[in-house]
């Protein structure tokens, strides 16, 4: 029995050695661990031996079995990787140099007009802030003086997380954390609060041509003493007047938003009729562009700064809109819609 052992055992062991493919080795594997395998035979050889023998011989054939089963599994593992390095090498090598044969991208229109606006602000001594895509209910609401239940956070419906924090509606969301991070310098060494940001903003919408679920912003404060509603008309006209590369006209009406006090909303001449009076600005001459206001004195206090000492103007630019008006989009889907042959009309301008 012992040299039937060995036989079989060597046998193994040749054909290990010589066996080429995953497949040949399952076949190997059956011949001496299936049900008729060499090895099963052997343990069912034992009927006849003495129980002495059995012990003996039994567990000599059980360590053969476990020793197959290891050397089994592991040529199988070398065999595999020698497979998948035999396909990486058949590959044809990349020539890296080889242009490749797709539409070259370009930069997104609002890309395009929020850096122009980065520009001019930052000329005019605006720092430049990123601010988080996912705030809390304080920050996007509670801070901005818009309590819970508000009639007000109902033009503001958003999409929250299961954590209650949400995706922010506007980028008045980042006023408080700008107030809290520049407060020590306003009232420390006296440098005005100046700052711009730009951001995506999500609203639960029923989408159309003139809206989407997510669109882009971009807010603006300025906070120090004695600043007033002539400093706010200044900056619009300045910063507008460049990107529409002409002098613009703008107009205040009275608008009403809970963050600001007073609240206007900020009309250009129509840039389309020069103020004559066309279909696109519905013959009023006038297009409403961008909500502002003096900031309201709770919302200053939520940032740490004292109303009766200091006074500041924010503006929330509706970015998405102005690029439409700058290019002419007629739907605001376009924009978010990712088809080359829409975006790339703009990539001559940088
Ligand atoms: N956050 C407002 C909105 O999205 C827009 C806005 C209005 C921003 C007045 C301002 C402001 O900073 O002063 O509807």
């Amino acid at each position: 029995m012992n040299e039937k052992l060995n036989a079989v055992k060597a046998e193994l062991e040749k054909e290990l050695a010589a066996v080429e493919n995953a497949a040949d080795l399952e076949n190997i594997r059956v011949a001496y661990l299936g049900k008729k395998g060499s090895i099963t035979e052997l343990l069912k050889g034992m009927k006849d031996l003495s129980v002495e023998e059995k012990k003996d011989f039994g567990q000599k054939v059980n360590i053969l079995k476990g020793e197959a089963t290891d050397k089994i599994a592991e040529k199988m593992q070398e065999l595999k990787q020698k497979e998948i390095e035999k396909e990486i090498n058949s590959m044809p090598e990349f020539d890296l140099s080889v242009p490749a044969n797709l539409e070259r991208g370009s930069y997104h229109p609002v890309t395009l007009v929020q850096r122009e606006c980065e520009r001019i602000f930052k000329s005019m001594g605006f720092n430049v802030e990123d601010y988080s895509e996912v705030v809390t209910d304080y920050e996007c609401f509670e801070a901005l003086n818009i309590p819970k239940h508000h009639p007000a956070r109902d033009m503001q419906d958003t999409y929250y997380l299961e954590n209650g924090q949400l995706l922010k509606s506007h980028t008045s969301a980042a006023q408080n954390a700008i107030y809290k991070k520049y407060k020590d310098d306003l009232i420390n060494e006296g440098k005005p609060i100046k700052a711009i940001f730009p951001g995506r903003c999500f609203r639960n919408e029923a989408t159309d041509a003139c809206h989407e679920n997510t669109f882009f912003q971009m807010e603006g404060v300025m906070v120090d003493k004695d600043i007033s509603i002539s400093n706010l008309i200044f900056f619009m006209k300045s910063m507008l007047s460049e990107v529409f590369k002409r002098d613009v006209k703008v107009r205040l009406r009275p608008g009403f938003f809970p963050f600001v006090e007073p609240g206007f909303e900020l009309d250009i001449s129509c840039a389309i009729c020069g103020g004559e009076g066309c279909p696109s600005c519905k013959h009023s001459g006038w297009l409403e562009l961008c909500p502002c206001g003096m900031i309201h004195p709770e919302v200053l206090k939520a940032g740490g700064i004292d109303p009766e000492e200091y006074t500041g103007f924010a503006f929330g630019l509706g970015l998405t809109r102005l690029v439409m008006m700058k290019y002419g989009v007629k739907d605001i889907r376009d924009l978010n819609g990712g088809s080359l042959k829409a975006l790339s009309q703009f990539t001559d301008d940088e």
